[in-house]
């Protein structure tokens, strides 16, 4: 049925090309010859690389305005295209394009001398479609290997995502192309018990991302959790997960990246984890782990990325000590008025006067001050 259904759809690009003479249709460039550049001339003539200074992934670097006579496609004129004629030369010669593989056929060829004969026609709409060719081509593809599953494997598990989905869980496939699934309990907080997290235990070996994050998941799961051997992500901030479970988490072999955030998290587990051949990150501010802990774990896996939300602290430690600078550096040198020096300084009144702050008792005698300062000069205290 399936097959059927393909070769069916297979035919039906074929069928209306057929119906008509195809001399008199027109070359469609994006749909004809742009597959063919992309696939034949773009790596050697694209974004990453212009070989012989030519890009051909979009019209504005084929046809160059003031550069006409550089063009290696000559609108009108396939004879006087070198880039055809290229296409075109023996199989040995060294001019010939693509300078690598098998040369293009006959038909291709014919193609490119029918569009060129056209007036090498290339729509906006080709060069959108070059661009997002080549983007989706250099996205890293997702892939795991992931164990063989037995039928009853397979029924334990479909059974397991249709009881997930009914909890009202998210369960999906990580990418197309992938049996590998991502569960994300997150948000379904405490309606997600250690009963729920069970559920997991069957698609173990299916299941490379989990979100357990602000679930009521306890210390209980810690067996369930510890058999998920194909996890490469682990979510579980805000949870009451304590150490003795990210202990327990030493024979996940494939574990990448956990978030332990607001956990119970301490140094022992920690060492766990980081002794994970493939862990690469851990998040655990506000968990148990301490300053040492952290640092016994970074020196022992320098490769580890441990974020502990130290720089926070850092961070809050040089905005105080800025406020405090500031706040010295306007502190007045003066203890008594300068204009009514039986009066103290209050520091809401205070100027800067010969390199020092100096303070008054009151706005008065500032003004009093700034208006003749040798006046009171004798009030002056001698400079620091
Ligand atoms: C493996 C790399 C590679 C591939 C693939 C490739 N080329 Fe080239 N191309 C080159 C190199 C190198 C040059 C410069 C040397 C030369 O002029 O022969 C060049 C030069 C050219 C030139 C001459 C540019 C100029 O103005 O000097 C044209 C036209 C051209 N290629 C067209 C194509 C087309 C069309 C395709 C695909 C059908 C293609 N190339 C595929 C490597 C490649």
């Amino acid at each position: 049925m399936r097959s059927l259904a393909v070769f069916a759809l297979s035919l039906l690009p074929v069928l209306p090309a057929q119906a008509q003479d195809p001399a008199a249709t027109k070359v469609d460039f994006q749909k004809q010859v742009a597959p063919i550049l992309l696939g034949r001339c773009i790596d050697c003539h694209g974004p990453k690389e212009q070989k012989g200074d030519l890009r051909l992934d979009a019209k504005v670097h084929l046809f160059p305005a003031g550069d006409e006579a550089e063009w290696s496609v000559v609108p009108g004129k396939p004879d006087d295209s070198d880039l055809l004629r290229r296409l075109g030369l023996a199989h040995d010669d060294d001019d010939i394009m693509p300078a690598k593989g098998e040369p293009l056929t006959k038909e291709q060829q014919e193609l490119f001398r029918k569009w060129i004969a056209e007036g090498a026609d290339w729509p906006a709409a080709a060069d959108e479609w070059f661009a997002a060719e080549i983007a989706a081509a250099v996205l890293p593809k997702i892939t795991f290997e992931l164990p063989e599953l037995d039928a009853a494997g397979k029924q334990a598990l479909e059974a397991a995502v249709v009881a997930l989905r009914a909890k009202g869980a998210v369960v999906q496939p990580v990418a197309a192309d992938t049996e590998a699934i991502d569960v994300n309990l997150s948000l379904l907080r405490d309606q997600i018990t250690d009963q729920e997290i069970a559920l997991l235990q069957p698609l173990a070996a299916r299941l490379v991302w989990l979100n357990v994050s602000r679930t009521a998941v306890t210390d209980a799961s810690a067996k369930v959790l510890a058999s998920l051997g194909q996890l490469r992500r682990l979510h579980a901030a805000n949870t009451k997960l304590g150490d003795a479970t990210f202990r327990s988490l030493d024979g996940l072999a494939h574990l990448e990246y956990v978030n332990a955030y607001g956990t119970g998290l301490g140094d022992g587990g920690l060492t766990a984890l980081a002794a994970l051949p493939k862990l690469a990150r851990v998040y655990a501010w506000q968990s148990q782990v301490t300053a040492e802990g952290g640092k016994a774990a970074r020196a022992k896996q320098p490769r580890l990325e441990l974020d502990l939300g130290d720089y926070v602290e850092g961070r809050l430690a040089a905005a105080q000590k800025e406020i405090d600078d500031r706040a010295a550096r306007n502190k007045p040198q003066n203890e008594m008025c300068p204009v009514a020096p039986e009066k103290k300084v209050d520091p809401a009144h205070t100027i800067e006067h010969d390199g020092q702050r100096l303070g008054f008792c009151c706005a008065k005698c500032k003004a009093a001050f700034q208006k003749d300062p040798a006046k009171f000069a004798a009030n002056v205290p001698a400079k620091k």
